[in-house]
C-alpha cells in the first residue's frame, strides 16, 4: 500500500521528532541537535543523536537512524506500514483505507471491534456471580485474580446465543460476527456460539489487540466436544504467524524466551514471574513463529513433556530454529509432568534451576541421535559414534569439542584418540567448506542486513564516493541538474547505491524534497540508517559542489577500471594476492576462530 504523500507529510507534521523520541529517551541539547543514551544498544556515553532541523535521528554507536517513522518501526518492533498507522492513529489523521473505498481494512477493523467486545464481554460475565462456576476453576487451578485481569481471562455462558445478543445490541451483523469467527452457521442454517462453557484466554498481538481466542472445557464435560475450541483464521488472525502471549512476553525476552505447550503453562509461568513465556497456539511451531521470535530474543528455551508426542515436537523445533539462527535448548520436564504442574508442585526456583541447566543443543542432539540405532551392537555403535562426531565438530568451542568426545568414548568404549581424529577430520573439512563459501560470497557479493553494503569491502574508494555523492544531494537537492548530467544511474557501482541513486533521483524529478521518508517503504531499517547516516554526515559541508564532482569522477574512473581490469586479465599470482586480501578482510571482520 502506498501512503499518499500529502498524509505522510500530514503525519510527519503532527509528530516532530524530538516529541517522538522523548518518551524513550532522554534527550539533551547539545547546540542545533539533541543527544541521549542510545535506546537501541548499550551505552555509556550518548551518541544517539536527533536533528530536528531535517526531522531525523542517527546513533554513532550502532548505525541505527532514520526518520520519525523509522524510530518508531524500529523501537515498537512494527513493519513500515504499521509504523506510519500507530503515529498516524495517535495524532489524529485519518489513513484513506479508514475513510473510504478499503473494504478489507473496513472489515478487519470490525473484527477487531468484535473480538474486543467480545473479549469485554467474557471477562465481565467471569467475574459476574453467573461466572462462579469458571471463576472457581481458575482459581483452584491456583491463578489469582490479578493475573486473570492481567490476561483478560473469560468465560463463555452455557447457552447458543448470549454472545450473538450482546453483540447484536451493540450494533453487529451476523455476518460480521461469523468473519471474527466468534458465531458459526449450522447446516439448518442457524447462528450459534461458537463458544458455550468454556473459560476463555483471549488471544492478542502485540499491537496489543484482540485477534482470537482460545477457550477451554470443563474438566469432565463430556458434550463440550473437544477439550479446547479456537478462533479458526481470520482476517486478523493467522495462528500459525502468533504466539499466544507474544504481547507480554515481547518486553521480556531480549535474552531468551521460553516456549512451552499449552495456555495454562504459559500464564502459570507467568504468574510466577517467568514473562517471557509464550506457546504456540495450538500448532505445531511455525517458520513464522520462529522468525517472529528471532526479532525479539536471542535464545529459545523449549520446555516439552516428555511422551513421544513431545519429543517429536522438540525435534520439529529444532529444525526451525536452526534455521532462524537462535540459540535454542530444550528442557525435557521428568515425569512427564507439564510446567503448569512443574512449578505448582516444585516452586519458581527449582524450575529456574531447571531451566538454567538446560541441556545445551548440542547435547540434546548428541541425545536424540541414538533414536533408531541399536547402540547395544557393534555396528550400530560405530554409526552413532559417526553421526556423533559430525554432531560434535560443529562446535567452535574447544572446550565443548573435549567435554563431549570425553563424554563419548567413556561411555561407548572407544579410544579417546580415535574419536578425537575423527572429528578434527571432520573440522578440517568443514574449514575447508567454510573458506570456499566465504570465497563465494565475496566474488558474488550479495546483500546482508548486518552489512547494508558490502560492496565497499571490494570496492572502497568507489563505494565512498557514491556515499558522497548521495550525502550532498541529500543535502542540497539543488544540485542535482550537474549529477544527473554526469553521473547515470547504471554507472553507481554498488548496488544499494544504485538503488538509492535511483530512487533520489527520481524523487527530485517528481520536484519533491528528498527527505529521508521518501525512502521509508523502499529501504529496510538497516538501509534507513545507513541514509540517515549520509544525510547527516558532514561530507557536503565545504565547497559541495566541487566535492560532487570530484566523487562522480572517481566513481566513473573506478567503474572503467572495474570493467578493463576483471579477474580473466589477472596473471596467477594477482589473483591469488588478490583473493588473500579478500578473505583476510573478510576474517578479520567476522571473527572467525575456526582455526584454533
Ligand atoms: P494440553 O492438552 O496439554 O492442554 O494442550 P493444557 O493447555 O495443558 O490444558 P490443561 O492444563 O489440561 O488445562 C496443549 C495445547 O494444545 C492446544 C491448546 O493450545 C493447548 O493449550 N490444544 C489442545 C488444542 O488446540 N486443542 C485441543 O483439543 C487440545
Ligand atoms: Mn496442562
Amino acid at each position: 500500500m502506498a501512503i499518499p504523500e500529502e498524509i505522510i507529510n500530514e503525519i510527519k507534521y503532527r509528530n516532530d521528532i524530538e516529541t517522538v523520541i522523548a518518551p524513550y529517551v532522554n534527550l539533551k541539547r547539545q547546540g542545533k541537535n539533541l543527544k541521549g543514551l542510545c535506546p537501541f544498544h548499550n551505552e555509556k556515553t550518548p551518541s544517539f543523536t536527533v536533528y530536528p532541523e531535517n526531522g531525523s535521528f542517527y546513533c554513532f554507536g550502532c548505525g541505527v537512524g532514520g526518520d520519525v517513522f523509522s524510530f518508531v518501526r524500529q523501537i515498537e518492533n512494527l513493519d513500515y506500514i504499521d509504523a506510519v498507522k500507530l503515529l498516524a492513529e495517535r495524532s489524529g489523521v485519518t489513513l484513506p483505507q479508514d475513510g473510504y473505498d478499503d473494504s478489507m481494512q473496513k472489515l478487519k477493523n470490525t473484527i477487531f471491534e468484535i473480538n474486543h467486545k467480545a473479549g469485554k464481554f467474557y471477562h465481565q460475565y467471569l467475574l459476574s456471580p453467573e461466572g462462579k462456576w469458571a471463576l472457581d476453576y481458575l482459581t483452584g487451578r491456583g491463578l489469582s485474580i490479578a493475573t486473570i485481569k492481567h490476561f483478560g481471562l473469560g468465560a463463555a455462558p452455557d447457552g447458543w446465543d448470549n454472545l450473538i445478543k450482546h453483540l447484536k445490541s451493540k450494533g453487529y451483523s451476523i455476518a460480521d460476527m461469523i468473519q471474527a469467527n466468534v458465531v458459526g452457521k449450522s447446516q439448518r442454517g442457524t447462528y450459534y456460539d461458537r463458544f458455550r462453557k468454556r473459560v476463555m484466554f483471549p488471544i492478542i498481538n502485540i499491537r496489543g489487540k484482540v485477534i482470537g481466542f482460545s477457550g477451554r472445557a470443563m474438566p469432565g464435560d463430556d458434550k463440550a466436544g473437544g477439550k479446547y475450541v479456537n478462533t479458526s483464521d481470520t482476517p486478523v488472525y493467522k495462528k500459525s504467524e502468533n504466539l499466544f502471549a507474544m504481547n507480554f512476553a515481547k518486553n521480556h525476552c531480549d535474552e531468551r524466551v521460553i516456549l512451552v505447550e499449552g495456555n495454562m503453562d504459559v500464564i502459570s509461568l507467568h504468574q510466577a514471574g517467568f514473562q517471557n513465556t509464550v506457546a504456540a497456539l495450538g500448532t505445531a511451531f511455525t517458520d513464522e513463529q520462529a522468525k517472529l521470535l528471532s526479532r525479539y530474543t536471542k535464545e529459545i528455551v523449549l520446555i516439552m513433556d516428555s511422551d513421544a508426542a513431545g519429543q517429536k515436537a522438540v525435534r520439529r523445533a529444532g529444525e526451525i530454529l536452526q534455521n532462524t539462527g537462535l540459540e535454542i535448548r530444550v528442557v525435557v520436564l521428568p515425569d512427564g509432568k507439564d510446567p503448569d504442574e512443574y512449578i505448582k508442585k516444585n516452586g519458581a526456583a527449582r524450575f529456574k534451576a531447571l531451566l538454567e541447566g538446560a541441556a545445551s543443543e548440542i547435547e540434546y542432539k548428541l541425545l536424540t541421535a541414538v533414536d533408531g540405532i541399536d547402540v547395544t551392537q557393534d555396528d550400530g555403535k560405530l554409526k552413532y559414534l559417526a553421526h556423533a562426531a559430525e554432531i560434535i565438530a560443529e562446535s567452535n568451542d574447544v572446550m565443548t569439542r573435549d567435554l563431549y568426545i570425553g563424554r563419548l568414548s567413556d561411555k561407548y568404549g572407544v579410544s579417546r584418540t580415535a574419536l578425537e581424529t575423527k572429528v578434527n577430520d571432520l573440522r578440517k573439512r568443514k574449514i575447508k567448506q567454510y573458506e570456499k563459501k566465504v570465497f563465494d560470497e565475496v566474488t558474488r557479493p550479495k546483500i546482508d542486513k548486518s552489512d547494508v553494503n558490502p560492496e565497499k569491502r571490494i570496492y572502497p574508494a568507489a563505494v565512498a564516493a557514491e556515499e558522497t555523492v548521495l550525502a550532498v544531494l541529500l543535502q542540497h537537492p539543488d544540485f542535482y541538474k550537474i549529477a544527473a548530467e554526469q553521473l547515470k544511474v547504471e554507472d553507481v557501482i554498488s548496488t544499494v547505491n544504485r538503488r538509492i541513486y535511483k530512487a533520489l533521483c527520481e524523487c527530485i524529478e517528481l520536484g519533491r524534497n528528498p527527505d529521508l521518508s521518501y525512502f521509508g517503504e523502499m529501504l529496510s531499517a538497516a538501509e534507513m540508517g545507513y541514509l540517515a547516516s549520509l544525510a547527516n554526515s558532514e561530507k557536503g559541508d565545504k565547497n559541495p559542489l566541487v566535492v560532487l564532482k570530484d566523487c562522480i569522477k572517481v566513481i566513473l574512473d573506478e567503474g572503467v577500471k572495474i570493467k578493463t581490469k576483471d579477474v580473466k586479465s589477472m596473471t596467477v599470482d594477482d589473483w591469488a594476492e588478490n583473493l588473500q586480501q579478500i578473505i583476510n578482510s573478510k576474517k578479520k571482520g567476522e571473527n572467525y576462530n575456526g582455526r584454533k
